[in-house]
Formats: C-alpha cells, sequence, structure tokens
C-alpha cells in the first residue's frame, strides 16, 4: 500500500466517526508512523509502506476513533511556536492561553521578573515567558505529580533548568516566595458542566486540570486570595478564566485589592483572562 491510499483509508475510518478534522488528522498520523513532515509524505505519496508501519497506523487510527486527542496520540502540541511533551496527565494547552501569555509579554515587555506559575501542567507558559523575557525567572507548581512530570521533561527540552524550578506542590501549600509575576490558568469549569463537555475533553484530559468545583471559581478564589501573599506590592495577578466567569472574577479581584489593568479577549470578543496589579 502506497501513502496516498494509507491516508485515504485513515481518513476514511475518521470521518464515519463524525471526526471533522479526518484528514488532517490522517496525516498527522501517517507522518508521525513515517517519522517524517507532512510536506515530505504528501510530495512523496506514492511510496510504498511497510507492513510494520501500517499496523502501527491503524493502531493510531483506532485510538483516534475513540476520540482521543490527536496531542495525546502524537504526544506533542505546538503552543507559543514551540513543540511540547503533552500526555494524559497534563490538559491539552490551549490558545486562550497563548494570548494570555501575549498579553503579559507586552505587559513587562524586556523586563526582568521573577514569577510563579500556578498550575504549571506542561510548563507551557514558564517556558514562552522566559523564551522572550531572557532575564526571568520562573516557578511552576502544580499539585499533579504526573504533569510536573511531564513540565521537567519540557525545562530540559528547552534547556531552562538555570533559570526555573518545579514543585509538585498544591498552591495553598506554597510559601515562602515573593514574585513580580503570578500567572495562572487554573481549574475554571463547574463540576456538573463536565458532563456536557465534548467527548475528546470528557474522556482523556484530566479532571484536575478541569474541575473548578460547584461554580467553576473554587481554585480561582484560592490564587486571588493566596497571591495576596505571594505577590510583591504592585505584583502582576495574570489570570485565565472560563467564559461567562468576566463579572464575577473581577469583583473578586478588587474585593481583594487588586486593580485590573487588562482584559484580554478570545476570538468570540469573551473576555478569557484579567491582568491586574495587587495594591
Ligand atoms: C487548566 S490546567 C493548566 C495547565 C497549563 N498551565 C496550561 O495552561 O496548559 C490547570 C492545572 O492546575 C493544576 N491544579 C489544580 N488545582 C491546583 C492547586 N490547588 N494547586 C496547584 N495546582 C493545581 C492541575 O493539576 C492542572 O495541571
Amino acid at each position: 500500500m502506497n501513502i496516498l491510499k494509507l491516508i485515504q483509508n485513515g481518513s476514511k475510518s475518521l470521518k464515519i466517526k463524525n471526526i471533522q478534522s479526518h484528514v488532517l488528522d490522517s496525516e498527522l498520523i501517517a507522518s508521525f508512523v513515517l517519522n517524517c513532515s507532512r510536506e515530505d509524505i504528501i510530495a512523496n505519496n506514492q511510496k510504498n509502506v511497510n507492513f510494520e508501519k501500517i499496523s502501527f497506523f491503524n493502531k493510531l487510527i483506532k485510538r483516534r476513533q475513540k476520540y482521543e486527542p490527536i496531542s495525546y496520540i502524537l504526544n506533542r502540541r505546538e503552543f507559543w511556536s514551540k513543540d511540547f511533551e503533552i500526555d494524559k496527565g497534563t490538559l491539552i494547552p490551549r490558545p486562550e492561553t497563548e494570548m494570555m501569555v501575549d498579553g503579559i509579554i507586552k505587559f513587562f515587555k524586556k523586563k526582568r521578573i521573577s514569577f510563579l506559575d500556578v498550575g504549571t501542567g506542561s510548563a507551557c507558559i514558564i517556558v514562552s515567558i522566559l523564551s522572550e523575557n531572557i532575564n526571568s525567572f520562573g516557578v511552576g507548581i502544580d499539585i499533579s505529580n504526573k504533569a510536573i512530570k511531564v513540565a521537567e521533561k519540557n525545562i530540559l527540552k528547552f534547556n531552562l533548568q538555570n533559570r526555573s524550578k518545579l514543585f509538585n506542590r498544591s498552591y495553598e501549600n506554597f510559601y515562602g516566595y515573593k514574585f513580580d509575576l503570578v500567572v495562572s490558568n487554573p481549574p475554571y469549569i463547574k463540576s456538573m458542566d463536565i458532563k456536557n463537555l465534548s467527548k475528546d475533553i470528557r474522556n482523556y484530559e484530566p479532571k484536575l486540570a478541569l474541575d473548578g468545583g460547584k461554580d467553576g471559581l473554587d481554585v480561582i478564589k484560592k490564587v486571588i486570595y493566596k497571591s495576596r501573599s505571594t505577590l510583591k506590592k504592585n505584583g502582576v495577578l495574570a489570570i485565565e478564566i472560563g467564559n461567562g466567569q468576566h463579572k464575577k472574577v473581577s469583583r473578586l479581584l478588587k474585593l481583594f485589592g487588586y486593580k485590573i489593568k487588562l482584559n484580554i479577549k478570545d476570538y468570540r470578543n469573551n473576555v478569557r483572562s484579567i491582568l491586574s496589579v495587587l495594591k
């Protein structure tokens, strides 16, 4: 069988499961299995594929047929133009988070800062900020041991071990440091809404990374409250929030002594992160 036929077969198997990105996913899986770029497999699509690779390809297509996200199948995700290692212990980094990172980088320009990333997951936020602010230092904490293991791999991959530190710890149990910036993309989905998420999220992404408790604000509240003691005076809190949480979270920020500096919106014009200064 040649590459073209392999991709067509894979795409057909995904289409019958109503997977919208069936062609792209089949091409991505083929390029992963054949260990070459998507451009290369398209340019050489008449080449034959051996039996071993066909059966590996079919195995991965079967996983995708069960709605496993492509990032978990390939163990990678691009974020801030970098290739991050990902597994089921971490959230798949999202574009809204890239927008928050963009806002932070523009806010601080090239200023040297120390910062804390609460719920670091794959360390995508730390790595991105450190790659732009070359004199800065970042600390990442996560309650999930599995996530910290992935974060460690990415810190090593991008050679940032001298400018960062990771702790497997909850924010509630984190003491002793003060930062110029606390950034967090906390879990913020209401517990009762988890069952309504699409299958690829609901069945595969870690609950610890999604579930924000009864009103979705459990961890957001902790981050706002606790950051009063981990931020320096005039330190910045950058927090990602869920759709529709803007008003409530703004109110909480003001109540706890923060002054809102910037609301960052997603492509649908919803405020999805807030930068505020601790007064
Ligand atoms: C939405 S994910 C964000 C992951 C990553 N920062 C990103 O943006 O892709 C939230 C992360 O917070 C962690 N987490 C949840 N509650 C926490 C807590 N109380 N303290 C520290 N980390 C927590 C979860 O394990 C998860 O990795």
